[in-house]
């Protein structure tokens, strides 16, 4: 009798409505420059059906979830017709992402397994300054920063310019523009009162590092491996925009910056570079304590001396996308990756047990 199949819900939460769906009605012969890329980027149903059907054609019977901010329903998908295992791509509850560790903590409560990372690695690296605190006592460089409270800067802040203004607890590159590099005090306590108007405290200052950008993508745990590291070629980009993934490069493909940006994968490295950048890389995600899969970015130095700049627990799955971009150079399609992502959530499946009277 043929084994029966696993069944996986592919969790996320979306309310409002799809901006992706919106340009669709853009005709992009309207735009003042030639785009390299499609605008009519994946919406973002289209998103979770491909993961379902990746999934699928790997043999999982799945279905896509979307927990529309209801908690009931949340609870009714692990109580009634528990999956074997959940896809966990939720990563805001009512519009917060600290909310985001909660959500997974709720699989452990139900003893649901679930893919991607504990609710504590969730927690640590939505906090950027305390994850930069965690990697440095680990032996990880990370520029060098001050974590600002209120919004006022002390003029001696013992840091060297230029800077970089971001938010400590977004991530997706909100709140990071061209204005984001500063390159003296003025501009400096411009871009942090901008800054504090604009996002919850507190507002990271850090050491603005001149070299190459790297996306290192981590996957597995027993033992966990990096994957070939993706680099960003901006050599395209007009030579007054500052070499950093804005916002708009990352989501707007009506921009020009989003066109102008290159990823090569397997990055151009030496030998003793991609082995530094690699220990890092795994140092920064045992640290944390990341699961999986996870996408540490990074900043190597003129030096090439690699920072880390975040660690990105569950990070984005789009095909051919960064960590997926690391994965397909690796041989691994886009179904196995998501394949073997179940597969770890499935193996630590453990049934329920009471520890026995005195054991530790
Ligand atoms: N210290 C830094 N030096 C150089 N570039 C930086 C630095 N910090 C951030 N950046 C740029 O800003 C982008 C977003 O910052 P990051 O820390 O990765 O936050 P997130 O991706 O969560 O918004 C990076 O991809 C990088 O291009
Ligand atoms: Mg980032």
């Amino acid at each position: 009798m043929p084994r029966k199949k696993k069944s996986v819900a592919v969790l996320y939460n979306h309310v409002g409505k799809d901006e992706y769906e919106e340009l669709r009605k853009v005709d992009p012969a309207t735009l003042d420059f030639t785009p390299e890329y499609p605008i009519h980027v994946a919406t973002v149903k289209e998103e979770y059906r491909a993961i379902v059907s990746a999934l699928e054609s790997e043999g999982f019977r799945a279905r896509a979830v979307n927990i529309r901010d209801d908690i009931a329903r949340l609870q009714s998908v692990l109580r009634r017709n528990a999956p074997n295992a959940i896809f966990n791509l939720v990563e805001f509850f009512h519009d917060e992402a600290r909310m985001e560790a909660a959500v997974a903590a709720m699989f452990d409560l139900h003893r649901i397994p679930f893919t991607g990372s504990p609710h504590f690695a969730l927690a640590l690296c939505r906090r950027k300054g305390l994850t930069k605190q965690v990697l440095l006592q680990n032996g990880v460089a990370t520029p060098l920063f001050k974590v600002l409270k209120v919004s006022k800067v002390p003029r001696r802040h013992g840091l060297r310019y230029p800077l970089i203004v971001k938010p400590s607890r977004e991530d997706a590159s909100a709140g990071v523009e061209q204005e984001s590099v500063v390159w003296d005090f003025s501009q400096l306590s411009e871009r942090v009162n901008q800054m504090f108007e604009a996002f919850k405290p507190p507002i990271l200052i850090e050491e603005f590092i001149e070299g190459k950008e790297l996306h290192v993508s981590v996957l597995g745990n027993d033992p966990p491996v990096v994957l070939p590291i993706l680099e960003f070629d901006f050599s395209a980009l007009p030579e007054d925009h500052p070499t950093i993934i804005t916002y708009e490069m990352k989501w707007n493909p009506l921009s020009l910056a989003y066109h102008k940006v290159h990823s090569v994968c397997p990055a151009q490295l030496s030998k003793r570079v991609e082995k530094r950048v690699q220990k890092h890389a795994l140092q920064a995600y045992m640290a944390t304590s990341c699961r999986d899969y996870a996408r540490i970015d990074m900043r190597l130095s003129k030096t090439n001396k690699p920072y880390v700049l975040e660690v990105n627990p569950n990070p984005d799955l789009t095909e051919s996308v960064s960590f997926m971009e690391s994965a397909e150079a690796a041989g691994i399609s886009f179904s196995q990756t998501l394949r073997k992502i179940v597969e770890f959530a499935l193996e630590r499946h453990t049934p329920f047990s009471i520890p026995a009277a005195g054991s530790a």
